[in-house]
């Protein structure tokens, strides 16, 4: 295979995206990847579990409909990442009781429930592996995009310190200080990541908030930035760190292309929830 030259990588670099379709687009956002990343190679055996484990995410999420709490355990396993101290991180120390007892974490203990017997038929997958394959399964089955998922992420000791997750009552300098100077993600990422609200709702006894933010909880499209932009309804939910991003000039421009466009959102989510999932992992 053509060794590419400096110049040439540059140009792949430099290469405008928006010209281009949404496969184009992640088929350069997978090269750029490859050139930053550094993946471990995993063996035959363990990559054929990842397939057959896919499958049983599937069943399971399609027969108990619990794609969103899927989603949510996720995130919250790899949102804890603190890119100076790199520390957390999607490194399977959800699995630690410690951690599961973060207030932020409250009802995803039922996730692990669930996943459980799934869980069991596959040893060999580390728990960090395991989980984000729930997430990125979550998100295609329910009719997002699909995520790239790369295995070989390795279960950590020690679970992080608690209070890195964003606080839903708080504005858009919170959620950049937990986004961007700790986790290292953008703006874009933020507003993008932010329509994994498009999927589930808010209980009361975990949260503290009730209801959902779409009419249809268990798609996943872009109708959470649809209903951000058309205010408060009766039945549905915005959280304060919702609404956050349609007082900020620098989201707000994303709410409403995200709301007018769903195949820039599914874009731009597919490659944030990427970063998001493999935060601390494979760095070159
Ligand atoms: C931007 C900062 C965020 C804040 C403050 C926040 C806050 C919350 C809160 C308070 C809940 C309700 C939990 C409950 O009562 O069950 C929730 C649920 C949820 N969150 Fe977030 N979240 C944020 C970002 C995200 C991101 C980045 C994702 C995924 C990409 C996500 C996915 C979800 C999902 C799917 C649920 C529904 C869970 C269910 O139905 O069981 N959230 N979030």
């Amino acid at each position: 295979m053509a060794i590419l030259t400096a110049r040439r990588r540059q140009f792949l670099l430099a290469y405008d995206c928006r010209i281009l379709g949404f496969k184009a687009k992640r088929f350069i956002h997978f090269l750029k990847l490859k050139m930053v990343k550094n993946y471990p190679t995993v063996s035959e055996e363990y990559l054929k579990a990842v397939e057959k484990c896919k499958k049983k995410l599937r069943g399971l999420i399609a027969e108990k409909n619990c794609a969103p709490i899927m989603l949510r355990l996720a995130w919250h396993s790899a949102g804890t990442f603190d890119v100076c101290s790199r520390t957390g991180g999607p490194f399977g120390t959800m699995r630690f009781p410690a951690e599961l007892a973060h207030g932020a974490n409250n009802g995803l203990d039922i996730a692990l429930r669930l996943l459980q017997p799934i869980r069991e038929q596959f040893p060999i997958l580390s728990y960090a592996d395991f989980y984000q394959l729930a997430g990125v399964v979550a998100v295609e089955v329910t009719g997002g995009p699909e995520v790239l998922f790369h295995p070989g992420r390795p279960d950590k000791a020690e679970p992080p310190v608690e209070g890195r997750l964003p606080d839903a009552t708080k504005g858009s300098d919170h959620l950049r200080d937990v986004f961007i100077k700790q986790m290292g993600l953008s703006d874009q990422d933020i507003v993008a990541l932010s329509g994994g609200h498009t999927l589930g709702r808010c209980h009361k006894e975990r949260s503290g908030f009730e209801g959902p933010w779409t009419t249809n909880p268990l798609i996943f499209d872009n109708s959470y930035f649809k209903e951000l932009l058309s205010g408060d309804k009766e039945g549905l939910l915005q959280l304060p760190s919702d609404k956050a991003l349609l007082s900020d000039p620098a989201f707000r421009p994303l709410v409403e292309k995200y709301a007018a466009d769903e195949d820039a959102f599914f874009a731009d989510y597919a490659v944030a929830h990427l970063k998001l999932s493999e935060l601390g992992f494979a760095d070159a």
